[in-house]
């Protein structure tokens, strides 16, 4: 049993790591700021949900803005976590493009504390999240570690890379291993309202038309939120190793590696869903790439794990959750 904390806990990945982390019997400190991008009252909903949960005893939650140096280094000395799992950020790529500065500030000073946070405790691993968007303007697919990702096409895309760049420093100066995760398009039940899965779903259960980007000429590599839970765990439990530098320091992608074309992605909802929806054919968003295709060699030879979960397996259970929790309200699409 070790002592975790977990940043980014009321958010989509984070709260089903807490889970996972607490039915194994882990001491968790969530910390999260509640902030407003999207509806608060379904991050509340996520933290009332863990307290039904087994292992409930072993979680302690501390409501903190990561953005203030002081209160991050107090929080740090205090709890004296061994083991940090980095997942509170400003997500979106699209927003990034409305709101740039809170992606600085979420994304960079946010982690420059976490890594300062690291640097003066007694870290075994730091484990954060990146994303598959750092691969950008790259057209080799499928994507792997091994390429150059030097064309972000989003400032979401450019802060990403750079906690990776900054991981590695803090992992080369003070020899506190880091892993970072590239997640690719991650769904599922607690979803993330912004994302494309909330979006089709509520337009297909209202009769409004789909925005079909790119004139539907798209591919994502749809990821189940249980798969990135089975792989932050197995990569938590092994921490990072030299590989390209003498820095103890990982990267990985974790993706399901069989990108979806996105009318076959909207048809699944449609039907798990039994309804369809007009659509509205658009040009490419500023920002947005045309594919996403991760190679997880790396992560299988790792730590023996690559996702797996079917997309129309996965897209059911995300379906069934949504009608379930807003079979009374409406949700709430802010920063759609
Ligand atoms: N969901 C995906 O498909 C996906 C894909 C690639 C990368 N990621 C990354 O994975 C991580 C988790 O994503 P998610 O989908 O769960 O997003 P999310 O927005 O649901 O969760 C992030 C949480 O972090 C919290 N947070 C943000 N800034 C904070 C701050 N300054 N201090 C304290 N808490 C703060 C938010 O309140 C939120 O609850 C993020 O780093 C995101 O960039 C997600």
């Amino acid at each position: 049993m070790s002592r975790i904390l977990l940043t980014g806990a009321a958010g989509f990945i984070g709260h089903h790591v807490t889970a996972a982390l607490l039915a194994r019997g882990e001491q968790v400190l969530g910390v999260d700021n509640l902030n407003d991008y999207y509806d608060v009252s379904l991050k509340q909903a996520r933290m009332a949900r863990l307290q039904t949960l087994p292992g409930y005893q072993g979680f302690n939650f501390a409501q903190l803005d990561l953005r203030d140096a002081e209160k991050t280094a107090a929080m740090f000395a205090q709890y004296q976590p061994e083991l940090v799992i980095h997942l509170a950020a400003q997500a979106g790529v699209r927003h990034s493009l409305q709101a740039p500065l809170s992606y600085v500030d979420n994304n960079l000073l946010a982690f420059t504390n976490i890594l300062e946070g690291c640097r003066h405790g007694s870290i075994k691993h730091l484990v954060y999240a990146s994303s598959s968007s750092v691969y950008g303007g790259n057209t080799k697919l499928p994507f792997s570690e091994q390429n150059v990702v030097d064309h972000p096409v989003s400032l979401y895309a450019a802060t990403k890379k750079a906690n990776e760049l900054m991981a590695h420093t803090y992992s080369h100066l003070y020899q506190f291993p880091t892993t970072g995760l590239r997640f690719f398009t991650v769904y599922g039940p607690w979803g993330r309202p912004d994302m494309s899965p909330f979006l089709f779903a509520d337009a297909i259960l209202n009769g409004r038309a789909i925005k079909v980007f790119n004139h539907g000429k798209m591919l994502r590599d749809f990821t189940y939120i249980d798969d990135i839970v089975q792989g932050v765990l197995k990569v938590l439990d092994k921490p990072a190793t030299p590989l390209t530098s003498t820095a103890p320091y990982r990267i990985f992608n974790i993706g399901n590696s069989q990108p979806a074309p996105l009318l076959d992605f909207i048809a699944l909802l449609e039907q798990h869903l039994g309804k369809t929806a007009p659509k509205e054919f658009l040009p490419m968003q500023a920002g947005d790439v045309p594919a996403t295709y991760a190679d997880t060699a790396a992560l299988e030879a790792w730590v023996g794990f690559r996702p797996q979960t079917p997309l129309a397996s996965g897209l059911q259970r995300f379906c069934d959750w949504y009608q379930d929790y807003y079979a009374t309200t409406q949700p709430q699409l802010a920063h759609a």
